[in-house]
């Protein structure tokens, strides 16, 4: 079977054709249909996390953490899913014999939920990671996630996989419509035509001036910060007194320097949020609610461009470098 494989750190992305894995007791082999690339994935490739053991390191040589398939074989004594049943994974880092990025993937039932007939196998692969943190990072900063919703979110990068997702969250639960960002007057248009109406393109104005200017001084009540590096200042000072900054990664930058009072003078509050190390609870409950809203055709993740998978290379090469509107993803069909 094919799996994309890297043999050292920094080194390059291999396809390689590797023995299909054999199944002990109590396993399902997954025959992937498509799998999706996130940020973690390249930082794990490029040893980021080399001395950092699981679950935010790995030691597996195929990495990938999203996807989709079919159950093709399965020695689960408790046949929680028959064979041809649809499935995305829950997380693939831990799995036992590498992650999603690879033709056939060896997991237990509770690493996957099913697809319901009908779906977008696509959908189901970029769905996970995205919305999961959207979720929580949401309800870390205040955000009431119930129908009904009153608070302003800023969620900056529109086509990002967190800042799209915590958009299409806000409108399902009746919250005003969120800022965004864009990086590119091109992407800032395309948003603005897709219906995105509160986009600041970051070419143009600052997101310390966009957001005075769309909420007329007043400003927001949740901020994410996906951004940081020289965007994280601006953040802060697009949020109301007292609310809540979320600090969630750094795909601009990963140091940053802020006015200490512009945090502290206001009583703003600054949390971080790390996922994998959420309680297992927040993250079951954020993950169901997600699964049903995709199910109910109420949030749909953006799929920019699908690879196959002997364009592992290239795919990563333009999710890093090309800006996506939308998730990457390689296809095993
Ligand atoms: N802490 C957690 O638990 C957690 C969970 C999920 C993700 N994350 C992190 O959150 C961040 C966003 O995740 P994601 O999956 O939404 O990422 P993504 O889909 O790759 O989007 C990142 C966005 O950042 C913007 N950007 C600005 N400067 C950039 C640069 N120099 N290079 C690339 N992109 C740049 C891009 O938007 P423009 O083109 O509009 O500038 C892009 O859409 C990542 O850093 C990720 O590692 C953290």
């Amino acid at each position: 079977m094919k799996a994309v494989v890297y043999e050292e750190y920094g080194g390059p992305s291999l396809v390689a054709d590797i023995p299909v894995p054999e199944l002990p007791p109590g396993h399902i082999l997954v025959k992937m249909a498509y799998a999706a690339i996130n940020m973690r994935d390249l930082n794990l490739r490029a040893g980021l996390f080399r001395n950092i053991p699981p679950p935010l390191g790995t030691t597996a040589k195929t990495v990938g953490n999203e996807g989709s398939g079919t159950i093709v074989a399965s020695t689960d004594e408790q046949q929680t899913y028959p064979i041809g049943t649809q499935v995305y994974f829950r997380e693939g880092y831990h799995l036992p014999a590498g992650g999603t990025w690879q033709e056939y993937v060896l997991a237990k039932p509770q690493d996957v939920l099913p697809i319901q007939p009908g779906k977008d196998l696509r959908e189901a692969a970029a769905l996970r990671t995205g919305y999961q943190s959207a979720l929580v990072a949401l309800e870390i900063g205040g955000f009431q996630a119930q129908e009904g919703a009153t608070q302003l979110v800023l969620a900056p990068a529109v086509g990002s996989a967190v800042g799209n997702a915590a958009i299409q969250l806000a409108r399902v639960y009746g919250a005003p419509e969120p800022i965004t960002t864009a990086g590119s007057t091109a992407k800032a248009e395309k948003a603005r035509a897709s219906g995105y109406q509160n986009v600041i393109d970051l070419t143009q104005e600052s997101i310390r001036d966009g957001v005075r200017r769309l909420t007329n001084g007043a400003g927001v009540d949740v901020a994410l910060d996906i951004l940081g590096g020289p965007y994280m200042p601006d953040t802060i000072a697009a949020l109301k007194p007292g609310k809540t900054i979320v600090i969630m990664g750094g795909s601009a930058g990963l140091q940053v320097s802020f006015i200490i009072f512009d945090l502290v003078a206001p009583r703003k509050k600054m949390l971080p949020l790390n996922l994998i190390f959420e309680s297992p609870e927040v993250r079951w409950s954020a993950l169901q609610r997600i699964d049903r809203l995709w199910h109910e055709g109420r949030v749909h993740p953006l799929v920019d461009r699908v690879f196959p998978v002997s364009e592992a290379a290239e795919a990563q090469r333009y999710f890093q470098q090309d800006r996506p509107f939308g998730k990457v993803l390689l296809s095993f069909e």
